[in-house]
């Protein structure tokens, strides 16, 4: 067992009972079930998802969380109806049109990660507009992924990996996790402390498979919709009680904390 001169020299690596997280990822689920409950189309329910997105945005601004990640179209998603695609890529353009200069005006900077080049033109140039305009604020880091899937983001890294190897710029034996971490699609965000699912399913759903290796997962019956602050406050006060371990024991992590508060 490390003596407590060893812990204290590695107090740097953990971080154990944090009380807010510095990247939060989330699952919004539940648009469709939503306005299925309130008689109205499907689309109505993803134009409300917007509205919570707002609001949450707002609330990581006001606690000053950094990083915000947001699962908005999954790879998978486009096996879903056409029209319901079509809607959902309007609603998006809009969003990236006519938001990204209200982003913008409270220092948030946006990033789209995933598989743009499936997406039209004009939405590409959208994305491509809001980054440039946003890409120096330094307040709230919101990362939307987009055709984005977990297995997608590891094999992407791993041909690049590859691309690199095969120009005899790699050897085989000097890939280590973090040259993995630095090919993903999401490598200028940390890891997310707190990974949020609305809607009741208990699933990771090919989001960020790799990053979440150590993420605190909180699922919650709301549908997104209706996730407001007070929703999201129970989020972070669910985080402040987890104990981070990064795989070492809960004695362990006591002692770094009387260590820490001696
Ligand atoms: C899942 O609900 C939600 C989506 C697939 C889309 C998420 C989109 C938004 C919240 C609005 C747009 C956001 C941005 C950032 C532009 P679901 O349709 O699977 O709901 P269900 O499980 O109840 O059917």
């Amino acid at each position: 067992m490390p003596d407590e001169k060893h812990i204290a020299d590695n107090e740097e690596d953990v971080s154990s009972y944090p009380s807010l997280p510095t990247h939060i990822a989330v699952i919004m689920d539940g648009n469709g079930r939503w306005a299925k409950r309130h008689g109205l189309p499907r689309i109505s329910g993803h134009r409300r998802g917007l509205e919570s997105v707002r609001t949450m945005v707002k609330a990581c601004a006001d606690y000053k969380i950094p990083y915000l990640t947001l699962f908005a179209f999954s790879s998978e998603n486009w096996r879903r109806p056409p029209a319901e695609v079509n809607l959902l890529m309007d609603l998006f353009a809009n969003a990236l049109e006519q938001k990204a200069r209200r982003l913008h005006e409270n220092n948030v900077c946006l990033r789209i990660v995933g598989d743009t080049s499936r997406f039209s033109p004009k939405i590409r140039m959208l994305i491509q507009r809001a980054e440039t305009l946003t890409r120096n604020n330094d307040g709230l880091k919101l990362t939307i992924a987009a055709n984005y899937g977990g297995r997608w983001d590891v094999t992407q890294a791993c041909q690049r990996i590859a691309r690199d190897a095969a120009a005899g710029n790699l050897k085989a034996e000097d890939v280590t996790e973090d040259t993995i971490a630095q090919c993903l699609a999401t490598s200028f965000l940390p890891e997310p402390d707190l990974f949020i699912r609305t809607g009741g399913e208990r699933r990771v759903s090919n989001f960020l498979l790799w990053q979440l290796a150590y993420t605190e997962l909180y699922f919650t019956e709301t549908l997104w919709p209706a996730f407001d602050g007070e929703e999201f406050e129970q989020a972070l006060a669910s985080f402040a009680k987890r104990e981070r371990r990064f795989g070492r024991t809960g004695d362990q992590i006591v002692n770094q904390r009387q260590i820490r508060n001696a």
